[in-house]
């Protein structure tokens, strides 16, 4: 089989370097000469653990390929996936216009059947936009080439979206067509041979199930930290809570950790958009609405803990913040609440130091001179006044308390993820605030 996917981003490049592995032919397209020539070279443009091996294997097989030219990657191909970007435009919304615009070039040049695949997470109602625009373009040149349209949405998380593609734990597609139906079918066969389902539906509603997923998802990080803040005050360790609830297989363990607030290119943008959708349609999802300004809180609470520490007073001092991704195993800081947090202690007046395994080459980009980089979390930690730990690397987390000891002004650290062992912090002299838990002060 021979698939194009357009668009070289995260999706695009992660989708077609997997869809290669199996034994397809991909053709990458990309409008960004730079970004293709760099990809033809050998150089991926972003970080994801994995990639870079069977990206390379794939190419060397040939049958991962790049290019700008979309007339040329339709060439017998039997399905072109859409993955490129819908940055939000000036209201919050999605802005579809490369969406669009490729499904248009699709009419314009397409000359045998093939499946037009929407894989860019997109507002309800696109693909049926996706179709009309091959269509006009068809008539346009008066042409009566077949296609169908599908939805497939990705549930790809980052730092481990090869895994997730490669293994999915379902594959949704939506389309009114058996004919689309074999041809993806027999794409995404060898990816379900653990078992799990290809659920096909209605066009909208595997639109819908993508947004439905990432706003459950994201109400149960606002449930498990709007739980934890009420802990803190009737003294309970929502740590214990957790896992109380979690054993209930009904709730489930995972995905209920509390923490600084959620972040990333998918959640905030995607309960908005949901909460949009739902506006728009004369509807209002109180519950999602909820969601989204307990994260806003939930990004402002271990600032606070620090002000309140300090009696308000953040002048002059100095913090070693811990991680700057959005979570670990990433370079991603879009919507990242070490964002939040550096900008208050600025505000304050005070000067911060980080250090993220990763993401510190994007925290300069993002940052530039307001902060300083450290070398690694230890030199962070020299003379600095307290330890800030916001993303949960895991080389942060057995670190050496002895020598944080000596380097630290204070024995102080503030734990956004509550990776540590209060216990063990009580007897090394530390004080320890974490979040939903008893403060340790010493
Ligand atoms: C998410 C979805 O998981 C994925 O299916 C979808 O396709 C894209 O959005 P991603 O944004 O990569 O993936 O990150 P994810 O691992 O889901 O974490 C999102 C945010 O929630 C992070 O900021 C993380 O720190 C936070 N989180 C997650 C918590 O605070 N607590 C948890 O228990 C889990």
């Amino acid at each position: 089989m021979k698939i194009s996917v357009v668009g070289t981003g995260y999706v695009g490049l992660v989708s077609g370097t997997c869809f290669a592995e199996t034994g397809v032919n991909v053709t990458c397209v990309d409008i960004n000469e730079r970004k293709v020539e760099m990809l033809k070279e050998g150089h991926i443009p972003i970080y994801e653990p994995g990639l870079e091996d069977i990206y390379k294997k794939n190419v060397e097989k040939g049958r991962l390929v790049f290019t700008t030219n979309l007339e040329e990657s339709l060439k017998d191909s039997d399905a072109v996936f859409i993955a490129v970007g819908t940055p939000p435009d000036e209201d919050g919304s999605a802005d579809l216009k490369y969406v669009i615009g490729v499904a248009r070039e699709i009419g314009r040049t397409m000359d045998h059947y093939m499946v037009v695949v929407t894989k860019s997470t997109v507002p309800v109602g696109t693909s049926v936009k996706v179709k009309n625009a091959v269509l006009e373009e068809l008539e346009k040149r008066g042409e009566k080439v077949p296609f169908d349209v599908a939805s497939n949405p990705e549930f790809l998380k980052e730092g481990s979206a090869v895994d997730d593609f490669l293994k999915p734990d379902r594959i949704v597609i939506g389309t009114d067509s058996e004919k689309a139906q074999k041809v993806m079918k027999r794409l995404y066969k060898p990816f379900l041979l653990n078992g799990h389902p290809i659920l096909f539906m209605d066009i909208t509603s595997s639109e819908m199930t993508k947004y439905a997923a990432n706003s459950m998802l994201a109400t149960k990080i606002s449930f498990i930290n709007d739980i934890a803040n009420l802990c803190e005050i009737v003294g309970a360790d929502v740590d214990s809570v957790r896992k109380g609830i979690g054993s209930d297989v009904r709730i489930g363990t995972k995905f209920i950790y509390p923490g600084t607030g959620y972040g990333g290119s998918c959640f905030p943008k995607d309960v908005q958009a949901l909460i949009r959708t739902a506006d728009e349609n004369g509807y209002s999802l109180e519950i999602l609405k909820a969601v989204e300004s307990v994260n806003y809180r939930q990004k402002e609470v271990l600032y606070g803990k620090i002000k309140r520490h300090f009696n308000g007073d953040l002048k002059g001092k100095k913090f070693a913040v811990w991680g700057l991704a959005f979570k670990p195993k990433t370079d991603d800081m879009r919507e990242a609440p070490s964002l939040v947090i550096i900008d208050k202690l600025l505000e304050e007046g005070a000067k911060v130091i980080a250090y993220d395994p990763v993401a510190s080459e994007e925290g300069k980009r993002i940052l530039g001179d307001k902060i300083e980089f450290a070398k690694d979390e230890y030199d962070a930690c020299i003379d600095s006044d307290a330890l800030v730990l916001v993303t949960e690397w895991p080389e942060f987390r057995l670190p050496n308390f002895r020598v944080l000891r000596k380097l630290l002004k204070n024995n102080l650290i503030f734990d956004g993820r509550n990776i540590y062992d209060p216990e063990e912090l009580n007897e090394m002299g530390f004080t320890y605030y974490a979040i939903g838990r008893k403060p340790i002060i010493n």
